[in-house]
């Protein structure tokens, strides 16, 4: 079956200014999202997977420059004017940031902060208005949704004020969702059901989707295809199942080796040692060669390209040929 392309980053480049000079944070990031799919952006903290959710957001800070093309349904929104993208930002794409506490305003209800969203895209009277918020509440499963509406953030719990961030983002019927870590803070049942309900949404509203996380057990749990990324670049990208029971990289095999699953239960987990480098730390050639058992005399010295092995699988690795 041909699959539709909605959304495809091409040679996406960010850098920041530091005070030795400028560094990229993100570099040479290519990859596209298919209609209705769910594609995972994986990596370890400091990695760029949130600059890459701000750069098609262009919620990038003042300070950074962006280069390279994000072309939504072929419009390239890098180069789109300020006003054109309030337009579809919200209602086109829609974002569910990394946390949740931040991410929503302390002072104002939830009745406020949703109905301001709602106004700022759509012209509504206010009955209705106040009735489109409570069906985004029962859509998001939020219990006794006529008073939860009034109440302000911290009158909810941690999972509850998730639901409310994941029911702005659908407001809209946006066509793409990115959900940056959205059950990070969350305790794991809690987090399963947001996860049950992302998916749920996601199906009944024909939703493409990208969900960002650093544990690859989650991915289980919500992906189609896996992009693995490393200190702002593409290591492996991949379909799931390939990527969780046939990686190739040195650093997705060390990711997996450091899940914990049920089949290694009571087994002794083994973290890849070492840390990601920041933007202005990078070494020479491959950026994981300081942790990489696997490494060769010409990974410090060279970066290898992304290698298609199969089908839409994709590997930046020296050991592939
Ligand atoms: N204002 C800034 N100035 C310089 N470097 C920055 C700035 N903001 C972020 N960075 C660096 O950019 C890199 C990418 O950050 P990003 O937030 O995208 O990572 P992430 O993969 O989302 O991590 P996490 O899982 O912790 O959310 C990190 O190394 C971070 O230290
Ligand atoms: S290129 Fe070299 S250092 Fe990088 S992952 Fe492959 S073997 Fe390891
Ligand atoms: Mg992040």
């Amino acid at each position: 079956m041909h699959k539709k392309t909605i959304l495809e980053i091409k040679n996406l480049r960010v850098d920041i200014k530091g005070n030795l000079g400028w560094y990229s944070i993100l570099n040479n990031i290519n990859f596209k999202l298919f209609t209705g799919e769910t594609l995972c952006i994986v990596g370890e903290s400091g990695c760029g997977k949130t600059f890459t959710a701000l750069s098609i957001m262009k919620l990038l800070p003042e300070e950074v420059k962006i280069r390279g093309n994000i072309l939504f349904q072929k419009k390239d929104l890098i180069s789109l004017p300020d006003q054109e993208m309030r337009k579809i930002r919200g209602k086109e794409i829609s974002m569910v940031f990394q946390d949740p506490l931040t991410s929503l305003n302390p002072v104002f209800t939830i009745y406020q902060q949703i109905g301001e969203m709602i106004l700022a895209h759509t012209k509504i009277d206010k009955h209705s208005l106040k009735q489109r918020c409570i069906q985004i509440l029962k859509e998001v499963n939020i219990p006794d949704p006529e008073t939860k509406l009034f109440s302000y953030p911290h009158q909810l719990s941690g999972g509850q004020r998730q639901r409310i961030l994941i029911g702005m983002a659908i407001a809209l019927s946006p066509k793409i969702i990115i959900a940056d870590e959205p059950t990070t803070a969350l305790d794991v049942t809690v987090q399963a059901k947001i996860l049950k309900l992302f998916n749920r949404l996601k199906r009944e509203m024909g939703l493409s989707a990208i969900y960002i996380t650093h544990d690859l057990s989650v991915v289980s749990e919500v992906g189609d295809r896996i992009i693995i990324m490393y200190s702002g670049t593409i290591m492996e990208q991949g379909p799931k199942h390939e990527i969780l029971f046939s990686p190739k990289h040195p650093y997705t095999k060390g990711l997996i080796n450091s899940m914990p699953s049920y089949e290694k239960k009571g087994q002794h987990l083994s973290p890849i040692p070492g840390y990601v480098p920041g933007p202005d730390k990078r070494p020479d050639g491959c950026p994981f060669h300081p942790r990489c058992k696997y490494k060769k005399k010409i990974c410090s010295i060279e970066i290898p390209k992304l290698k298609e092995i199969s089908k839409d699988h994709l590997v930046r690795c020296h050991l592939i040929y």
